[in-house]
């Protein structure tokens, strides 16, 4: 329905961003550009910082990107047989204008879709089954949750309209210190109000059953989050905005964005785990002393350092995900902030499910479901269960039938027991098994969230993912990160953390 009218708009934005390079890079420099600049961590945040980061320094400024294992990060997928599947980060949303950007410019094309259909589980029997009639569906919703549904959609486009306002933001060089300001200028006090209610509360306050609740937006916050409504209500919203329709995937894999943009923003890999940063002081020509932060790294090589006028952190200073300390800051900078991480386990299994488990008691051939999402029940072992595709649809492709063995993909907390296997699927000829600290496990009333300014040139840009966590995030926060390198370095305050923008840029456009 309305969706519609949104991709319109999401093109105006789109527009914006071919024409639209703003003005600053050629704005009177006061300062020369730095020489070298050290991003640690080639997933989407890393990498799009790379690449906005030749946008905003220029051609000459000498960008290295710093990546322990694979670039991509929690973007990956895994080989089976001659095909590929995503085992991580895997749909998008057609409103993320960023990474709609990024595939764009980097020349991928976005993946055939293969309908799906979606049915839920309660760990007995499909609690409800959707149809090819859209009509059938609607009619379904609104006989066992009257207006719930469609109200659900107005809900979740109010707030993705006010979301969108960042891409006019950042467009207009915008930048902001902290998430709490970064979502403030999005949708003021009620999107901070959302980060420290659950998403139940928010919910049944707003008038939605909690019939719905538990039937319809748990099994949603499930599959995308592997939590319940329990958790905060802004992640919340972006969890079912993962349920709209058009959701998308890069052709070949969402992680060849990651090395798209490594490729465009002319940034040498350096594959070596980053181990500590520290500040060194420097006498400059002016005779002043300048600062320069020394990273240190261990690749095949052994250990090595280089010294870099600014660094960005995309990785994530939680549980060990990146293990990295700081020396020489005043005040310290702790190697890991407060907060869990949430682990998800994603199974790829390539076999033959048992349908009789979902309790479908016709013929496998009959069961048509793709994704199976599931309610929160005591003692169910999984969060979801679907039909994978392979990352490329070639032509003339067809999902197999349920009979047939094909890859599903498991999501679980824990690592799935055999015996439990066993349950599930008849018959397997592999497994793959990728444990994920996937996101931030979501406990409302927040706690702040950690600043996107470590130290005067010490960016991070993960932070955001305690607002949510998803490919689009840290896209944003990436641009974030740099527009506030670039004013920092330059001088440029009135670019960062203002008031009003939403009513200061309404007359802009
Ligand atoms: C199972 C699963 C499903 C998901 N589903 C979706 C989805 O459908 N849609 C969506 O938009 N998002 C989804 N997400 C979330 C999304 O994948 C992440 O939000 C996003 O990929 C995070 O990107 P990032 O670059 O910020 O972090 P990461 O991808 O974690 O990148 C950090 C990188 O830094 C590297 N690194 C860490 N420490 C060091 C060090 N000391 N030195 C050098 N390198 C280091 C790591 O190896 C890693 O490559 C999902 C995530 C998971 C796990
Ligand atoms: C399939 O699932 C049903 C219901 O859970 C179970 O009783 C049956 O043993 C399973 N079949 C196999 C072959 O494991
Ligand atoms: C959220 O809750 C925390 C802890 O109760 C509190 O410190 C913080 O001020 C609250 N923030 C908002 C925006 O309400």
């Amino acid at each position: 329905m309305s969706v519609r009218n949104l991709s319109v708009r999401a093109l105006l934005f789109l527009g914006i961003f071919q024409v639209g390079r703003r003005g600053l890079a050629s704005a009177p420099e006061l300062k020369e550009q730095p020489k070298k600049i050290a991003v640690v961590g080639g997933g989407i945040g890393g990498t799009a910082a790379a690449y906005f980061l030749r946008q905003e320094f220029g051609a000459s400024v000498k960008i290295d990107v710093f990546e322990a294992e694979t670039i991509g990060g929690r973007l990956a997928t895994e080989k089976i047989g001659e095909q590929e599947y995503e085992t991580g980060g895997s749909v998008i949303h057609p409103l993320n204008l960023h990474m709609k950007h990024f595939v764009d410019r980097i020349g991928l094309s976005v993946r055939t879709d293969v309908p799906s259909k979606m049915a839920i589980f309660d760990g007995k029997e499909l609690t409800f089954e959707e149809s090819d009639w859209f009509i059938v569906n609607f009619l379904r919703m609104l006989w066992r949750y009257g207006f719930n549904s469609l109200r659900m959609h107005m809900w979740v486009e109010g707030i993705l309209d006010k979301f969108m306002r960042i891409y006019q933001y950042q467009q207009f060089g915008y930048s902001f210190s902290s998430v709490e300001q970064l979502l403030h200028a999005m949708g003021g006090a009620s999107f901070l109000t959302l980060l420290n209610q659950t998403l139940e509360e928010a919910m049944v306050a707003d008038g939605f059953s909690q019939s719905f609740i538990n039937d319809i937006v748990t099994p949603i916050t499930r599959v995308n989050y592997g939590q319940s409504v329990r958790f905060s209500a802004f992640v919340g919203a972006v969890s079912l905005a993962g349920a709209d329709s058009g959701l998308w995937a890069v052709d070949g894999g969402n992680k060849r964005v990651c090395s798209g943009l490594l490729y465009h923003s002319k940034a040498e890999l350096i594959q070596a785990q980053v181990t500590s940063v520290s500040v060194k002081m420097r006498p400059s020509k002016s005779g002043s002393v300048a600062s320069l932060y020394e990273v240190n790294y261990i690749g095949d090589a052994g250990s090595a350092h280089s010294l870099y006028d600014i660094v960005i952190l995309a990785t994530p200073l939680h549980q060990g995900l990146s293990d990295i300390s700081f020396s020489g800051f005043s005040p310290p900078i702790p190697s890991h902030f407060p907060g869990r991480y949430h682990q998800t386990v994603s199974t790829l299994v390539l076999g033959r499910v048992n349908v009789s488990y979902l309790g479908f008691s016709q013929k496998p051939s009959d069961f048509v479901f793709s994704d199976i999402l599931t309610q929160d029940m005591k003692g169910l072992v999984i969060n979801s269960l679907s039909s994978l595709d392979p990352v490329h649809i070639p032509p003339g492709y067809r999902r197999p039938p349920a009979s047939e063995s094909k890859v599903w993909k498991v999501f679980s907390p824990e690592p799935l027991k055999e015996e439990q296997l066993r349950e599930i699927f008849l018959s397997w000829e592999g497994i793959w098994e990728k444990k994920w600290l996937a996101y931030p496990s979501y406990t409302p009333p927040q706690r702040r969230s950690p600043p996107f300014i470590l130290h005067d040139r010490l960016y991070y840009l993960s932070p955001i993912e305690w607002a949510a966590s998803c490919m689009e995030m840290s896209a944003l926060s990436a641009r974030n990160v740099v527009l506030l390198a670039h004013h920092r370095w330059h001088g440029h305050s009135a670019k960062i953390d203002q008031e009003d923008l939403h009513t200061r840029l309404r007359g802009e456009l």
